[in-house]
């Protein structure tokens, strides 16, 4: 139910919303929990430990904050939060498997608060992680930072896509195209669609009040994908190794805020000095 009435909040294709100072109060503060859960994810993520454990405590740190885990039951999603492990690509359900040596994996963790959504995933390395493991975290890294960099009113959204597929394909890298960033705020997935590939003719033109996420998926093979049998795992079809990062932005008048910026810092602990770790 939202403030309207009974008629749940519904996605307008066409229509985006362009939000006040409210919006970004809500914003803000559900940004800044979803970045305190991750951030309380770390030091857990560990060999031995089962993502079964990692979803348990994003549920527990929801319900100890008042705040609702957006992923649980959304389209019959049955977790708190996805775990996508080494060559799954999102959406990787929580499940009993231990962690071990080596792994990299993405958490993504959506609060809902006070009817807000604050959407955000890291990865993290799993005890010793291999260089080109590493290296792919770093760039898909450096491809959220150079998206983010893109957002300014007046550019398309298609800058956004354009600068990430640029940063990707130099390294050697590709860009995952079956999956996107969108609109978000108080529903979860909205206009509009924020493509991490493309042409910076792309897209409608930001404007101050958006709010949408970017959240690219960059595979050190080929980008193709599919759907694993429980309906949701995404895997690369080449079983390539894939990262994700993913934060939750609006669009003001010289730029943008980030709404889940690390409050220790635990973005990308590997990049300690960059401004969005
Ligand atoms: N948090 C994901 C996103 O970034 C969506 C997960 S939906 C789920 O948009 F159902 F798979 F959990
Ligand atoms: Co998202
Ligand atoms: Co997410």
């Amino acid at each position: 139910m939202n403030q309207q009435g009974a008629e749940p909040a519904r996605r307008t294709p066409g229509a985006i919303k362009l939000h006040g100072p409210e919006g970004f109060e809500g914003m803000r503060k559900a940004g800044r929990l979803t970045a305190q859960c991750l951030d309380m994810l770390a030091p857990m993520v560990r060999p031995g430990v089962t993502t079964e454990a990692i979803d348990k405590a994003v549920f527990e740190f929801a319900m100890d904050h008042k705040a609702l885990p957006a992923t649980l039951n959304y389209h019959g999603y049955p977790k708190s939060c996805c775990t996508s492990i080494n060559h799954v690509v999102c959406h990787g359900i929580p499940a009993d498997k231990p962690l071990k040596d080596g792994d990299i994996v993405n958490i993504d963790v959506t609060l809902i608060v006070d009817g807000w959504h604050g959407d955000s995933s890291r990865m993290y390395g799993v005890g010793e992680v291999p260089r080109r493991a590493m290296r792919l975290m770093e760039i898909t890294y450096e491809c959220l930072a150079k998206g983010i960099a893109a957002v300014k009113p007046g550019a398309r959204t298609g800058a956004i896509g354009a600068a990430i597929q640029k940063h990707a394909e130099a390294e050697r890298c590709s860009v995952v195209r079956d999956f996107c960033g969108h609109g978000l705020g108080q529903l979860f997935h909205d206009e509009p669609n924020i493509l991490h590939f493309g042409s910076a003719n792309d897209g409608v033109e930001m404007r101050p009040g958006m709010i949408f996420t970017i959240e690219p998926m960059i595979n050190l093979g080929r980008p193709h994908v599919k759907i694993l049998g429980d309906g949701w795992t995404a895997v690369t079809r080449d079983r390539s190794l894939s990262a994700q990062f993913e934060h939750s932005i609006g669009v003001t008048e010289d730029g943008c805020e980030i709404f889940t910026l690390s409050p220790a810092g635990l973005f990308f602990p590997d990049k300690p000095d960059h401004p969005f770790a």
